[in-house]
């Protein structure tokens, strides 16, 4: 119970065909929101946050927050997208669980070095660590493409970095993308590379980036109080549970569908009650779509009720 590095957890998930859902928070109200449908369903959960997301809200408050909302809960706590070796040992000296150290937009060797280095502090302190092989098309490569443009993940080259690191984890790429815009035509994911990478790494945790689903009934709420997503569009949730149930991927990292549902709250009450000025009204319908959106996921999508 409590807050926990990736051991048991991912071993677990790839025993029982289940996956754990990674959901990013930037404040008290979207890691309540996260922790309340956790709470709700007996399900283990991993909450993170980004380095963006570290300076917006200050690692001291996350690390009070996350501890004192935890205790009953199987959660672990993740640095999203650490970029250096500095952002890494500053999440694991704050009470981060697991670390990522994304590497990725680096050479083979450079990528393998930087994650080694990690790994060796995080492990020295008893928290687990992911790294990225392959590069998912759109924040990540800094240019606005679209899930076509990915540099998928070379199995052969999989199993060589998890050896030579000793990582516990990691990131993959198979056509998932950052964003509310995934696919500019029919979505589609590289199965046959994932099978591939299993077969180089048989029973290894592996983690999906980019996996929103974009919910449409959130999208349209959104678009009803006045956002622009036209277009917005995301993994369907059939290929997120063929990942999930027929292979290794036990880790998927959802951020983007936590973003629409938040804004669709807010907007609606700032829409619906323009007297309004107290803030708590509308952060808690936004907080109420959160907790929707990821009991959903939670239930119809990874399958994690009742196994905390
Ligand atoms: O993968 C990126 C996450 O969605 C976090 O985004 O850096 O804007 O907080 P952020
Ligand atoms: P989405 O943009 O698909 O939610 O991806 C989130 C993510 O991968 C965070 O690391
Ligand atoms: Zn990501």
């Amino acid at each position: 119970m409590g807050l926990q590095n990736s051991k048991k957890l991912f071993s677990d998930a790839i025993k029982n065909n289940y996956a754990i859902g990674a959901f990013n928070f930037v404040n008290l109200e979207t890691l309540s929101a996260i922790l309340d449908a956790a709470t709700e369903l007996n399900s283990p959960v991993i909450v993170q946050c980004s380095t963006g997301a570290i300076k917006y809200a200050g690692i001291e408050a996350i690390e009070a927050m996350v501890k004192a909302k935890t205790k009953n809960l199987q959660v672990i706590l993740n640095l999203d997208h650490g970029k250096t070796f500095e952002d890494c040992k500053n999440a694991v000296d704050h009470g981060f669980t697991n670390v990522m150290i994304d590497a990725s937009h680096l050479s083979f060797e450079e990528n393998i070095a930087l994650t080694k280095q990690v790994v060796e502090y995080a492990h020295s302190k008893g928290v687990t660590v992911e790294a990225e092989l392959g590069v998912l098309a759109g924040v990540e490569d800094e240019v606005s493409a679209s899930a076509d443009d990915a540099k998928y993940t070379n199995p052969l080259q999989a199993k060589e970095f998890v050896e030579r690191t000793g990582v516990d984890s990691l990131a993959i790429a198979i056509g998932t993308s950052h964003g509310t815009h995934k696919f500019s035509g029919e979505a589609k994911l590289r199965f046959d590379i994932l099978s591939e990478i299993e077969k180089q790494l048989p029973n290894f945790p592996l983690v999906l980036h980019g996996a929103s689903s974009i919910p449409q009934n959130m999208v349209k709420l959104a678009e009803q109080y006045g956002a622009t997503l036209k277009g917005a569009n995301g993994i369907p949730e059939e290929m997120l549970r063929e990942a999930t149930t027929k292979h290794n991927v036990v880790k998927v990292n959802v951020d983007s569908d936590l973003r629409i549902s938040f804004t669709a709250g807010v907007r609606e009450i700032l829409t619906t009650k323009p007297e309004t000025v107290d803030m708590r009204e509308y952060l808690k319908q936004g907080k109420k779509y959160v907790t929707e959106v990821v009991k959903n996921k939670m239930t119809t999508v990874f399958n994690s009720a009742n196994k905390a």
